[in-house]
């Protein structure tokens, strides 16, 4: 039997049974629909809409209920729509009509909207600390070489040498903003819509702000109708994890460049890569490639989602129930991800030699422009001489520490014997000591900054 009735011998398509119903995937739901109901007995009871005795009875049938799903034990009945009416049924069979009384001044439209924000309540957390063992494993990268130089790229072509730790941090600062995005938007998602009712409020004395406590919201929400109609808290979530995913890819992307031959920057443990069932001599990194696709079905997710809700007339409407299957498949990728990046990272091993072989001098061009600087000339016109000279260079082979003065000097008199101290690529990163440069001193600074905030 349906908790709402249906007209008297007519049945509900079954193929149309199947298309309305949410229990397939919002049985997921339970642990936060018992706990929001238990809250809600409380409050009933207080209010004083419920006896103690009732009470007492519909929270232990509830925490039985709970027992059944917990140990699978619990039998859905095909007429089960969703997990909501599912629980109820349940309870009203092991403690009788006195379950009939939970549902007052409730709506499953309330109550939906509650149990998906208490889920979502309950992530958070764990994708801060997936994020955070991610940062903590490039910030141990970036402490354990930071002596490493490597090419730095622009365009993907080598543009200035810069240190291995500034490129592991520069990828911790992008995850450690997706932490930033995740408390500013906490407030948010922690706010009441229970007590909302269908649309316009309940009309019995609940104390919603009671009941916010009871269940770890920080506030209650301030209009009934948009209450149930809000669903912002699930699109911020997928931008959330859209833009978590965009971060990996480019992680993976980085690392599945400097994995290969053609690079040879790191090399990743076995543990994450796979063999070629073909090519005995290949590793593929696969790891990687798979955090690199998942960005799109993250996107996917927050951009099929935006379009259920663009237009949606203010309420409840049924669409909404489309956001529980995005919001589910972008917690488990997520997590799915962030339990294996962390390790892929901290176990990859560096290759220096490789780096340093890829540090060509011709990187190198822009400290003779800055040296010309230094001597007081304007950096356009530097560039114009060191251009000519990088192209000579570059024609005869000879590499630009190998240029006599005399013919440095044919592109700019003010060149002198000291420009080959300039041709040193750890000068080079030494002279950016500025704070968020690559120097040593500047990168140690970040490390620490960095450190400070995945402590705080
Ligand atoms: N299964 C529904 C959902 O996920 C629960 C809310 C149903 N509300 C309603 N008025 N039919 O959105």
């Amino acid at each position: 039997m349906r908790l709402w009735g249906t007209p008297e011998g007519s049945a509900l398509d079954p193929a149309f049974e199947r298309l309305n119903a949410s229990l397939p995937f919002d049985r997921r739901l339970y642990p936060q629909d018992i706990r929001g109901s238990i809250a809600w007995a409380r409050a009933l009871a207080r209010a004083g809409l419920l006896t103690p005795e009732e009470c007492h009875a519909i929270v232990a049938g509830l925490e039985a209920v709970k027992a059944e799903l917990d140990a699978e034990a619990f039998i859905f009945q095909p007429t089960d729509e969703d997990i909501h009416t599912a629980i109820e049924r349940r309870l009203r069979e092991r403690i009788g009509p006195i379950a009939g009384k939970l549902h007052t001044g409730r709506s499953r439209n309330d109550q939906v909207a509650t149990d998906l924000r208490l889920f979502l309540m309950e992530t958070w957390p764990r994708l801060d600390q997936g994020l955070r063992e991610l940062e903590e494993a490039l910030a141990a990268q970036a402490e354990a070489h930071l002596d490493l130089l490597m090419p730095g790229y622009t365009h993907l072509q080598r543009a200035q040498p810069i240190r291995y730790a500034h490129w592991c941090l520069a990828h911790a600062w992008a995850f450690e903003r997706d932490r930033a995005r995740l408390r500013d938007a906490y407030p948010r998602l922690a706010t009441l819509p229970l007590g909302s009712s269908a649309l316009s409020g309940t009309p019995f004395p609940v104390d919603r702000e009671a009941l916010a406590r009871e269940l770890g919201f920080l506030s209650i929400s301030p209009n009934s109708l948009d209450a149930v109609s809000d669903r912002d808290f699930v699109a911020e979530f997928l931008f959330i994890a859209a833009m978590i995913g965009i971060h990996l890819s480019r992680l993976a992307e980085d690392l599945i460049l400097f994995a290969s031959a053609e690079f040879g920057f790191v090399a990743l443990d076995p543990a994450y890569t796979t063999g070629s069932s073909l090519m005995p001599q290949k590793r593929n990194p696969d790891a990687l490639e798979l955090a690199r696709a998942k960005a799109g079905r993250l996107v996917g997710h927050l951009m099929g989602f935006l379009l259920v809700l663009k237009g949606l007339p203010s309420g409840y409407n049924k669409d909404l129930q489309e956001d529980k299957e995005p919001v589910f498949d972008a917690v488990d990728t997520l997590e799915a991800l962030l339990t294996v990046l962390p390790g892929l990272v901290r176990t990859m091993r560096p290759r220096p030699e490789r780096m340093r072989s890829a540090l060509e001098e011709a990187m190198l061009a822009t400290e003779l422009a800055d040296y010309l600087v230094r001597k007081g000339v304007p950096f356009r016109e530097a560039h114009r001489a060191v251009s000519g000279l990088v192209e000579e260079s570059l024609r005869g082979g000879t590499p630009l520490s190998a240029l006599p003065l005399e013919i440095m000097r044919r592109y700019h008199p003010a060149f002198d014997a000291d420009v080959y101290a300039a041709l040193d690529p750890e000068a080079a990163v030494e002279r950016r000591a500025i704070p968020g440069g690559t120097a040593r001193a500047a990168v140690e600074a970040q490390i620490q900054a960095l450190r400070a905030r995945l402590k705080a």
